[in-house]
């Protein structure tokens, strides 16, 4: 069964908790993966992946500015804050990517694919038992209040992003350190 076809009622998430609000973002993405993968057409998949993009960008921005900060310090592990910073910035290379490129480059569904794993992977790590968000609830956090902060930000950098275009992602753990690019390599040649 499709995603979309058990969908929860997403209507007033906004003004939901903050985790409740994080989960229904959760579920929009991985049904916009879902979406990429049955998308036909050049046109379409750009369409997607750009709303992938924008929704990840949204995402991932509101839990560092809001939700991460005020895990350090003992509401949350340290190894699986750090791991959720690497997490974040690992698929904020993919996005870059796909905000630099179109349908028509090589690799361009595998970098989708791929990233939809990760993120598969990440919201795991968030909302598993005993996980980042189990462990968020559990502190002494008001959550309502956070989710309403988070609600009015997400609708600030929507409005932002749509009108002026989704920014190049910051990392947060990543220094940057140099890749060089290069191409698949041939076979070698049999003597
Ligand atoms: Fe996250
Ligand atoms: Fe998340």
């Amino acid at each position: 069964m499709k995603l979309r076809d058990k969908k929860p009622d997403r209507n007033g998430a906004d003004q939901a908790n903050a985790i409740v609000l994080l989960e229904a973002d959760h579920l929009a993405v991985a049904e916009l993966f879902e979406e990429y993968e049955d998308a036909r057409g050049k046109q379409q998949k750009s369409k997607v992946a750009r709303q992938i993009c924008l929704e990840l960008s949204v995402h991932t921005m509101i839990e560092e500015e809001l939700l991460y900060p005020v895990c350090r310090g003992g509401a949350v592990e340290e190894d699986l804050l750090d791991e959720a910073y690497v997490e974040h910035d690992g698929a904020k290379m993919l996005i870059a990517e796909l905000l630099a490129g179109t349908p028509d480059d090589e690799f361009y569904d595998a970098k989708v694919k791929v990233l939809s794993e990760m993120i598969k992977h990440h919201v795991k790590e968030e909302e598993q038992p005993g996980g980042l968000f189990a462990q968020v609830k559990k502190a002494d956090i008001d959550l309502d209040a956070l989710g309403a902060r988070m609600a009015e930000r997400k609708q600030v950098l929507k409005k932002e992003f749509l009108e002026s275009g989704i920014p190049a992602p910051t990392t947060r753990s990543l220094s940057g350190a140099a890749v060089e690019h290069g191409v698949p390599l041939e076979a070698p040649a049999h003597a």
